[in-house]
């Protein structure tokens, strides 16, 4: 695992968006996620494709989650918020943008067209961020390291970590489809961006702790090519943080990124 510590959340977005430019640019399969973290990099992104001819022609997204009940025209779905964030600013053809269907009648038929269809692709890099209690996409605590997409329940946690998005805590769906630990684990290269204080634990567990289901994002670890990118704050729990200093400032000449 590379682990990439910025002074700032903006430092974080500009390196986030270095990394997947270079996906970009060979019209690859991107995997994106929501959530407020990665909105800077999307900001940074539009920039580039705006004033710098960054072009995501050719490209596909495939989203990480969505909440299940929501039309995908609800302005907090998760099909609707990475238009507004992303995807309507750049040049990616709209119909090549897909998330699981979080309006379906048959939530569990939803989940394995959504499964069969990601797996038919090759997903280039996936974004991530991380829940406060180590979750990533919507894959809660004690969920399988060999999950694929799925139905889950969300941690009444992750309900008052999101319930910002919405006029009330009542709002927020309590049910989501979300790809598997596994099914993020097939793309071939996994960036997880993590700012702030409130980030620092799960950060920690995810890059030292035990490979463990409580915390999902400790699945990183089985990756080949992982790279965690935090700012000072998220980075503030890690203990062996001069080593991975270390090993930025004296990358070899063949590293990718
Ligand atoms: C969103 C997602 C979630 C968020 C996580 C962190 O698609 O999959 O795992 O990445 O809840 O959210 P923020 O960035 O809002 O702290």
């Amino acid at each position: 695992m590379e682990i990439l510590i910025r002074a700032t959340p903006e430092a974080v977005a500009k390196q986030a968006a270095d990394i997947i430019a270079g996906y970009a640019r060979n019209g690859s399969v991107l995997g994106l996620a929501t959530g407020s973290t990665p909105i800077a990099t999307y900001q940074e992104l539009i920039r580039r494709h705006q004033h710098e001819g960054l072009s995501f022609a050719g490209c596909k997204v495939f989203m990480l989650d969505e909440y299940l009940g929501l039309d995908p025209q609800h302005e907090q779905s998760y099909a609707r918020t990475i238009r507004r964030e992303f995807t309507e600013h750049i040049d990616i053809n709209d119909a090549d943008v897909f998330s699981p269907s979080g309006n379906s009648k048959d939530p569990l038929a939803a989940a394995a067209a959504y499964e069969q269809h990601i797996t038919s692709e090759h997903v280039a890099i996936q974004l991530l961020g991380i829940g406060t209690n180590g979750h990533i996409g919507f894959n809660e605590p004690t969920s399988s390291l060999n999950s694929v997409t799925r139905m889950k329940t969300l941690h009444p946690q992750t309900i008052q970590d999101n319930a910002r998005f919405f006029d009330d805590a009542e709002e927020v769906p309590t049910h989501v489809l979300t790809q598997g630990l596994a099914t993020i684990r097939r793309a071939g290269h996994l960036l997880l961006v993590a700012t702030g204080a409130s980030k620092a634990a799960a950060i920690a567990a995810t890059v030292e702790g035990p490979l463990s289901a409580m915390c999902p994002a400790s699945t990183l670890q089985l990756h080949p090519h992982a790279t965690v990118l935090v700012d000072e704050e998220a980075a503030a729990q890690l203990t062996f943080r001069e080593y991975y200093q270390y090993a930025d400032q004296n990358k070899p000449a063949f590293q990718r990124y």
